[in-house]
């Protein structure tokens, strides 16, 4: 087995992709921070099989954390990471330094995501999906990638770089992956890691409360509020888990929804211990949504 080329410089890897597509071959993209999981490497598998030369990058970028944040503490295990990307035939890895990606010190452009970025996760984090755009902007235009592989377990990430890709016409396929969970029903997340064993029990209610509110809206409820309360009862009965919030949103837009028409987002998130957890599923009145499919399903 082939280990992946290892990239640090910018030049190199424009240079390597340009040199690649100028052959003819389509370019994949999965843009990470690394501590792999099988989150992770389910769009690595799915990139590998849609594309001929695919690249993968780990990089912790900082403009996404806010601060007093766990960017310090992010897991960065680069050795097995490498690994993980050979045994998956990844053929690039791009792993720049901090300075490399941000040289000046002070980045002074940064792509403003909108309104979009204010809900939901950008009311807990305001500058995190500025920090996104910024990245994964400078990503795209470094790997030059014709397809990009996102997971809908970061849903608001997916809509809020859909629409960077939109608005500044970078030409590059997003696809979106469903959400890997543990057999428990827990979605895989790097920072699960920073569980200890009782809350590591205690995020179940997670899934449990995404369950609660699919249940709900199977079975007639129509009130978005009544769905988001009876999530946020099963988090606050939880002893080890601090609400941040539990919504049923507009999938597109993320704006709150009165009465459930269509196919709608139920997220939350939690804080349980020192991990932030996030989560969500697609509900529809009657259980037509994806939601029901098992790739959706919380638990
Ligand atoms: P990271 O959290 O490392 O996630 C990288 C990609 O893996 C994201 O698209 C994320 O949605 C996906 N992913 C994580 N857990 C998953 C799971 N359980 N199932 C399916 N997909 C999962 O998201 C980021 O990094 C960063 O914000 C990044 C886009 C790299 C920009 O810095």
């Amino acid at each position: 087995m082939a280990a992946p080329v290892r990239i640090v410089s910018s030049r190199e890897m424009r240079e390597l992709s340009l040199s690649r597509r100028a052959d003819g071959l389509s370019v994949g993209f999965v843009p990470t921070m690394g501590a792999l999981h099988e989150g992770h490497l389910s769009l690595v598998r799915r990139a590998r099989r849609e594309n001929d030369f695919l690249v993968a990058s780990i990089f912790v970028n900082p403009t996404q954390f806010a601060p007093g944040e766990d960017l310090e503490k992010y897991p960065r295990p680069l050795e097995k990471d490498l690994e993980l990307c050979e045994s998956e035939k990844v053929d690039a890895v791009f792993a720049p330094s901090e300075e490399e990606m941000y040289p000046l010190e002070k980045t002074r452009s940064f792509v403003e995501p909108g309104p979009l970025a204010t809900r939901l996760e950008g009311m807990s984090r305001p500058s995190h999906f500025r920090g996104v755009c910024t990245v994964v902007a400078k990503l795209f235009n470094v790997v030059l990638p014709e397809r990009a592989y996102f997971g809908r377990k970061d849903a608001q990430q997916v809509a809020v770089v859909k629409q960077m890709v939109r608005d500044l016409n970078f030409g590059v396929e997003v696809v979106v992956c469903p959400t890997v969970r543990e057999p428990d029903g827990l979605a895989m997340s790097s920072r699960n890691s920073y569980l200890k064993k009782k809350e590591r029990a205690a995020a179940l209610a997670i899934p449990r409360a995404l369950e609660a509110a699919r249940r709900m809206v199977e079975l007639g409820e129509t009130r978005a509020t009544e769905v988001a309360a009876a999530m946020a009862e099963e988090i606050v009965v939880e002893p080890l888990c601090e609400l941040d919030y539990a919504a049923v949103v507009d999938p597109e837009t993320f704006e709150d929804l009165s009465e459930l028409e269509g196919e709608a987002l139920a997220a939350l998130a939690v804080n349980v211990g020192k991990a932030r957890l996030i989560d969500n599923i697609i509900v529809a009145p009657g259980g037509s949504g994806p939601g029901k499919k098992s790739s959706g399903r919380a638990g």
